[in-house]
């Protein structure tokens, strides 16, 4: 996980800026469709903010007065961001009016006098203090102060939500996903970890383009996740009239050495030579090979991965869902972080199911209470401009502009209905025949042997959940039963549930049982997945309590 740190927004109250977090606000009715913005277009603005912005480490807050007044020599500054990483560093991300301003500011910027050092231009830096007496009393004479200064969590911490002083779960569930949704400052800084890599290719590969995708930008993103980075090559800008053409070296005909030799390639270049990056691993056996880092100034671990478009287009068609009611989002906020607390899920990866395909769970039982269409209701609605066919040939043709789907929403259901209703359907889910088809929106025969199988929306013939495992399935089930029962129960009992009451895995209080006649200590580490034989029985008696209870409850509601 990263690292723990505080973040302070600062923002020029002359500019009359008012910063807006990246916490929708969400209206009452059921869609937000009206803040919409289309997918590539979200990507160019964030893109050029970025390329309009630094980020400098400066020695405390008190130093933002000084660095504000020094580069606005360079052109008008738009917006800065003071925040602090565990320990003592302090980072202010600037952003001009005009990206000439970045290029005048690095072009007057010094490398340290060091020869051990090597020399990287980015748009990471550092202010060193002013020596010159003459400076320090000009900045003494004009000590205004251009901030003010906001502090804000960016490492969610769902222990210090304060869910007792909201009483509806609804209410919970919305409030969960305003303190734990990627902000703003989060999202710029992710586009900035990716440009840092961008700029450092730009020289020897022009066409070079480094995006962010995954929950960084398919708007189910945790303040403080990893980044998920690609490389690709933009080829939208090829001067196609010119008649002079640039010699160039073949690919080899085994793309998959190719990427492997480039991942070992931008390894090198991560670790020997871009500032703030560490901890470099490089993952080339893997399905998708990616080098693993850890971005120092920003406080985020990261995946680097080449040529993946057909992941970006997924992040894109994600990021649509997210769009399309306002009752997506804090439904899969809130069953990605059940899964967190429960312990079915894992930073690492593994046999236990992953965020992405809890993702298109929610959203497949989404597809159930008809609140999102089906996959081919967007293929079939696609424009000539939505059209798009990745290089590895993979068809991401759908519609992108989600205002041109006009549809009356009929089902009114609450967050908490919802919410239910996910753990009743999916507690009940006959996971032995059946698969999940996101594209008919509907269950379909599995066309091979899986514990889970999820058909991954863009390659039809891959099963996304193919890594989890029978024991990891049913796990996943008796949680879900539990979580249903303990909604199911108090609304029967008329008692106000808190969302942290859902948040307590079965397994929790298995073990703390045990520990009360074995002192045995809880640990969320994988090894509780392994279980003996006295184990699984514990687990049926179980099991067999909580089937009667769902189906008790469900025979009172009928
Ligand atoms: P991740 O596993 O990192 O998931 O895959 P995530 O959505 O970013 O969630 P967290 O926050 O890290 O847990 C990154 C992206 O790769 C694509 C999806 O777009 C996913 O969001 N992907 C992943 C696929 O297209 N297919 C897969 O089988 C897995
Ligand atoms: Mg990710």
């Amino acid at each position: 996980m990263n690292s723990m740190y505080s973040l302070r927004c600062v923002y020029n109250i002359h500019l009359k800026y008012i910063l807006k977090y990246h916490v929708l606000r969400y209206k009452s009715n059921h869609s937000c469709k009206q803040e919409f913005i289309v997918y590539d277009q979200l990507m160019q603005k964030r893109r050029l903010q970025s390329k309009r912005s630094v980020l400098v480490q400066v020695c405390s807050e008190n130093s933002c007065s000084d660095l504000y007044k020094y580069c606005s020599e360079f052109g008008g500054i738009k917006n800065m961001f003071h925040y602090q990483l565990a320990g003592t560093n302090h980072f202010v991300l600037t952003e001009f009016e005009d990206q000439t301003a970045v290029d005048a500011l690095l072009n007057d910027s010094a490398h340290i006098e060091d020869s051990n050092v090597i020399a990287v231009r980015s748009p990471f830096l550092w202010f060193r203090s002013s020596s010159s007496k003459k400076t320090k009393l000009i900045m003494n004479n004009d000590m205004v102060q251009p901030f003010k200064v906001n502090e804000i969590m960016i490492e969610p911490n769902i222990k210090t939500i304060q869910f007792n002083k909201v009483e509806s779960l609804s209410s919970q569930m919305m409030l969960l996903l305003e303190s734990i949704q990627l902000n703003d400052i989060g999202s710029r800084l992710r586009f900035l970890t990716a440009i840092q890599i961008e700029n450092a290719l730009k020289g020897i590969f022009p066409l070079s383009k480094v995006l962010p995708f995954g929950s960084s930008v398919n708007s189910f993103g945790k303040i403080g996740s990893d980044i998920d980075l690609v490389l690709t090559n933009d080829k939208t800008n090829i001067n196609k009239s010119s008649r002079l053409i640039y010699h160039g070296k073949c690919m080899s005909n085994n793309s998959r050495t190719q990427t492997q030799r480039h991942i070992e390639l931008l390894g090198d270049l991560l670790q020997l030579f871009l500032p703030g990056c560490s901890k470099v691993k490089r993952i080339s056996q893997a399905k998708v090979p990616i080098v693993k880092y850890s971005q120092d100034f920003v406080g985020v671990e990261c995946d680097l991965t080449v040529s993946n478009e057909t992941a970006v287009r997924m992040s894109e068609l994600l990021y649509i869902f997210g769009c399309f009611d306002y009752r997506v989002r804090p439904l899969v906020f809130t069953i990605k972080m059940w899964a967190q607390q429960v312990n079915i899920t894992n930073d690492t990866p593994g046999r236990w199911i992953t965020n992405f395909s809890l993702t298109l769970l929610v959203l497949f039982y989404l597809q159930q209470e008809n609140i999102i269409p089906p996959i081919q209701t967007l293929v079939k609605l696609a424009g000539s401009n939505d059209v798009h066919i990745t290089d590895d040939g993979v068809n991401c043709t759908f519609l992108r502009d989600i205002t041109k789907y006009s549809h009356k929403q009929t089902n009114s259901k609450s967050l908490e209905q919802l919410l239910l209703g996910f753990f009743e359907y999916f507690a009940a889910y006959d996971f032995n025949t059946n698969a999940i088809s996101l594209n008919f929106g509907t269950v379909v025969a599995k066309p091979e042997y899986s514990a889970l199988y999820i058909v991954n929306p863009l390659e039809v013939h891959f099963n996304v959940s193919k890594n989890v495992s029978p024991e990891e399935l049913e796990r996943f089930r008796i949680e879900l039963r539990n979580a249903a029962w303990v909604i199911d129960s108090s609304i029967h009992s008329q008692n106000t549930l808190q969302l942290f009451d859902i948040f307590k895995s079965i397994e929790i209080s298995k073990n703390i049982k045990k520990q009360n006649i074995f002192n045995y200590e809880y640990q969320t580490n994988t090894s509780n997945r392994l279980v003996t034989v006295k184990d699984l029985f514990v687990e049926d008696e179980h099991n067999k309590r909580l089937n009667t209870q769902l189906k008790n409850s469900k025979e009172r509601k009928i």
